[in-house]
């Protein structure tokens, strides 16, 4: 996109830095038909560094923030680790930088009001990059809502159900963290309420409603091969309850579980709404009308947008935050509807704490209703992430491939239950084509796979005891890995794999 002429009426370019460089690349692409120039980039992890030079050669590149920070930039994206977004905001807010900051905004309510009032003093631009009300199909009930078609909002159920557990060991993509018997910074613990925006954020934006009361009771069943983390981190579930502003309930959906799922549906006065695989509305007023698929699209930025992560709703984050700076044109998410949308995870997972008791979702816009919340860091307890899963005596160079081996075996683990938990099955599914297709996948990885589990049960053997075993221990259960090993385990998926596909081609005849 580097070449495309800019999407605004401007020339006026805005020096921007990248602060944290993982999530911070996936803008790269479409910053400079946003006006955008991208003169920096933060990262203490060298490899982020590498990739970063890369894509921008003749940009500043630091592991130091305060060399960063000292350097000719307007803006700031902030993709840093989730919990310190609001001490990294301010910093930025104070070095006189507009900041567009990843998802969340603040990790408690003091620190929201913190991060409201940096806001309010320095008068910078302060955006939340949360995409997922930007979608086509969000979008589009967004305008519709506007204009009256669905009614009154009554009801609705967001969700984001998204197994990460391999990122508790590694950078997505597979880059382990290193030291490699060491958990990653925040995925390793925090408990999913915590990430509450994604399945949020767009009833807000659709129905131009806010958060008022948030209730919550704990789900303490977590996945294998998850840290062992109270409420399950992110390995866990967290549902919520939430009052909107006019009356209406909201179910918030986050969890790591065997399922993910990015179901909206949203029910008005009017009509209902149902976001799947494509966007389903329910038009007539009646429980019975007619449900029908219908097209969206964001109009003349389309083709822009389509091509971007997230389904487009990376593109329009920055597209917001840039108009903001460019025309003063308020974005969806200023620090306000950041604090509306990040309070009810933390307030959510605080009433999971105690027993599901309700609590009111301060609107920040009135100084008032700030103070109560002032200097509260009620949190999470957040483990140590510098502690080796290992003992301190374990062979250095054997436990540091702890990291890069979950991941392996988190990946592998899928494959041979999708084809073992298929097969059982195999005369009832609609598609028997897909699980002789499942059982091609064990069949080309079981080198891999072989080699992957068989270092696993050693490390595992080798350390008993250890967090690091106990989590190896689960993926050689959940893989039932001394099957897999086994002698005459890949004849004979190659044999069911022979004989399903004979069905399939004999019922294709
Ligand atoms: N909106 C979305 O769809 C979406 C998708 C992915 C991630 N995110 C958000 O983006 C943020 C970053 O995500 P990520 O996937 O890159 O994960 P991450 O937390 O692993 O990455 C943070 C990066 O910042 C670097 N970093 C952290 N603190 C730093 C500091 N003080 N100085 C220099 N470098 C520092 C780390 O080395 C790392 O590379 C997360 O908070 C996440 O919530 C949002």
């Amino acid at each position: 996109m580097s070449d495309q002429a800019s999407v605004f009426d401007t020339n006026r370019r805005i020096r921007l830095g990248f602060w944290g460089l993982g999530r911070g690349m996936s803008f790269v692409e479409m910053c400079t038909a946003l006006n955008f120039d991208v003169v920096a980039g933060c990262d203490f992890n060298p490899q982020m560094r590498e990739n970063f030079r890369k894509a921008c050669p003749d940009a500043l590149v630091t592991d130091n923030a305060d060399e960063f920070l000292d350097a000719d930039i307007d803006a700031v994206l902030l993709a840093t680790y989730c919990p310190a977004h609001a001490a990294d905001a301010i910093r930025c807010l104070e070095a006189g930088k507009h900041v567009l900051s990843e998802v969340t905004s603040f990790h408690t309510m003091g620190e929201g009001v913190e991060l409201v009032e940096a806001v309010e003093r320095t008068g910078k631009v302060y955006n939340l990059a949360e995409n997922y009300p930007f979608t086509a199909h969000q979008s589009y009930l967004a305008r519709r809502w506007r204009e009256g078609l669905f009614g009154e909002f009554m009801y609705g159920e967001g969700e984001y159900v998204h197994e990460v557990r391999g990122l508790a060991y590694c950078y997505g993509g597979g880059m382990p963290v290193v030291p490699g018997d060491r958990f990653h910074n925040w995925r390793s613990w925090q408990h999913f309420h915590y990430y509450n925006t994604h399945s949020l954020g767009p009833v807000m934006v659709i129905t131009g409603l806010r958060p008022t009361r948030v209730v919550a009771l704990p789900g303490e069943v977590a996945l294998p091969g998850y840290p062992r983390e109270k409420g399950g981190g992110l390995g866990g579930v967290a549902p919520s309850l939430i009052t909107l502003s006019n009356g209406a309930l909201f179910r918030n959906l986050m969890g790591g579980m065997t399922g993910d799922t990015h179901t909206f549906r949203y029910w008005g006065t009017k009509g209902a709404a149902e976001i799947t695989d494509k966007l389903y509305l329910r038009l007539g007023a009646g429980g019975d009308s007619p449900r029908l698929p219908v097209h969206a699209d964001w109009g003349e930025l389309t083709s822009l947008a389509e091509r971007m992560p997230h389904g487009g709703g990376d593109f329009f984050v920055l597209y917001h935050f840039a108009r903001q700076i460019l025309f003063d044109e308020p974005a969806p998410f200023d620090i306000y509807t950041a604090a509306d949308v990040t309070i009810p995870g933390i307030l959510a997972f605080r009433s999971s704490c105690e027993g599901g008791k309700p609590y009111d979702v301060p609107d920040f816009r009135d100084k008032a209703a700030r103070e109560p919340w002032r200097g509260d860091q009620f949190a999470q307890e957040r483990p140590d992430v510098t502690r080796s899963s290992f003992p301190p005596n374990a062979d250095r160079k054997r436990v540091e491939r702890f990291n890069g081996l979950m991941w392996d075996a988190l990946s592998h683990v899928k494959l041979v239950r999708a084809y073992a938990d298929w097969m059982k099955v195999a005369d009832d599914a609609e598609d028997p084509a897909s699980i002789v297709a499942a059982a091609d996948r064990v069949i080309e990885a079981y080198p891999a796979i072989r080699d992957t589990f068989r270092e696993a049960i050693d490390l595992a053997e080798a350390y008993p005891g250890s967090e690091g075993a106990e989590l190896l221990r689960d993926v050689i259960d959940l893989a039932e890995a001394p099957a897999v090993l086994a002698d005459g385990y890949l004849d004979q998926v190659k044999r069911d794999r022979d004989a399903l596909k004979r069905r399939v081609d004999a019922a294709a005849d």
